[in-house]
């Protein structure tokens, strides 16, 4: 190991200037590797701390560390249009099993009751819009607590009083705002309308949160969080069509509605389970697909579980590569909700470069939702939750590196 560091050094150390390869670090603050990258790509600014050798780019002179993304050949504008974060806390306690401990709720919400001490979500979004230059956030939420535990009844108005609180503090930054039933599907271990809840139980909820949000137009319908083990993909892609239509039946004609595949929205899965044929049939009421979103998860730890800190992949060759050309091929787009790693050197270098090639593909990955802040704290191999308060305010080393935006 000592030898070959050595001699690979001395090699370095003869030739002119080592160039970095296709998506490899060039610059940033803190970076003293190399800033030239080899022929065919060109350095692109991610942010302050990240800039990444991005193939197919038309260089635009010596690349610095505040230099725009200039658009590339994969297609759009260099820039994804939504970057953001989950603010978790109000699905702690759901399982994958679809049940929810609604006493294990844990809103990052401040001062709201029980609790009077709690995370300040409506700050870490302030924070989040003002200093990381991010305009969407995904606020979680187990379907139990919306209703108080009444499958197919109405929404409990104290339990979604709070909610809304967190989705008013969103909207109020200016950011789109996903309403996420993070129920996996499910309802207290059954699937719906495949042995659990009937589509009517599940249309029904819906219908009331978008009669809710019909006028805000930066609301986006997250139907549902990571189905998985979903026995047949045709018959949930029947339940997506039965909850766009309520949705747009209910007043909200024009917003951003999520569909989500199988597999735990793996975006490596999308394609060969049949998610996104199966989907790709869910039309709106009037047999257009506008504003229908593939929206997939990808983590980037050993198995894809997004419970490790260190990091192994970057998910283009397997994941986004592929599904960029499905998604162009078939006219349609797709926004990664769930993403993230440890504050690992590793999972820096890898989001870093998954993120570079989303933003290169802009034309059919419409963006990218870190998981997690809101109630997370440092404990959390995942926590992206910001410290501080009022103008004053720091982030994760990871969001620092890869989420947020330089402008
Ligand atoms: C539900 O959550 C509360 C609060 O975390 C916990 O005390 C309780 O044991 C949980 N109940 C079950 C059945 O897990």
């Amino acid at each position: 190991m000592m030898r070959s560091l050595l001699l690979s050094l001395t090699v370095l150390g003869a030739g002119a200037v080592a160039q970095q390869s296709a998506w490899g670090q060039c610059g940033g603050i803190g970076w003293s590797g190399s800033t030239s990258c080899e022929a065919g790509s060109c350095c692109v600014s991610q942010n302050a701390y990240y800039s990444q050798c991005v193939p197919g780019t038309a260089c635009s002179g010596t690349a610095t560390t505040t230099a725009t993304p200039t658009p590339t050949s994969g297609g759009g504008s260099g820039r994804t249009r939504f970057a953001g974060v989950n603010i978790a806390g109000f699905d702690f306690g759901c399982a994958t099993d679809g049940t929810c401990n609604t006493t294990a709720v844990y809103p990052p919400v401040k001062d709201m009751p029980p609790y009077y001490n709690n995370p300040d979500g409506a700050g870490q979004m302030d924070h989040f819009s003002k200093d990381d230059n991010l305009n969407i956030f995904r606020l979680p939420v187990g379907w139990q607590y919306l209703v108080n535990s009444n499958l197919g009844g109405t929404l409990d108005s104290t339990n979604l009083g709070y909610y809304d609180q967190l989705v008013q503090s969103c909207l109020s930054t200016g950011a789109y705002c996903i309403v996420d039933i993070h129920n996996y599907a499910r309802w207290n271990g059954a699937i719906i309308g495949q042995g659990g809840p009937t589509n009517e139980q599940f249309v029904s909820v819906w219908t009331q949160l978008a009669t809710k949000y019909a006028s805000q137009a930066r609301v986006w319908f997250g139907i549902m969080n990571e189905p998985h083990d979903v026995p047949s993909i045709t018959t949930w892609a029947a339940t997506v069509q039965a909850v766009v239509t309520a949705i747009r039946n209910a007043g909200a004609t024009s917003q951003f509605i999520s569909l989500p595949g199988n597999d735990w929205q793996s975006a490596a899965a999308v394609i060969s389970d049949g998610s996104a044929a199966a989907l790709s049939t869910v039309t709106n009421p009037d047999g257009t697909t506008t504003n229908l979103i593939f929206d997939v998860h990808k983590y980037l730890d050993s198995d894809n579980s997004g419970t490790h800190t260190e990091c192994v992949t970057n998910n283009i060759d397997d994941a986004f590569a592929p599904l960029a050309t499905w998604l162009r091929q078939n006219g349609r787009q797709a926004i990664l909700t769930e993403t993230g790693g440890g504050n690992t050197a590793s999972c820096e270098t890898y989001l870093c470069q998954q993120i570079a090639y989303l933003n290169a593909n802009a034309d059919v990955y419409l963006g990218y939702v870190g998981w997690g802040a809101g109630s997370f704290d440092s404990t959390y191999a995942l926590d992206e939750t910001p410290t501080g308060s009022g103008s004053s305010w720091t982030d994760t080393p990871l969001v620092k590196a890869c989420i947020a935006r330089s402008s």
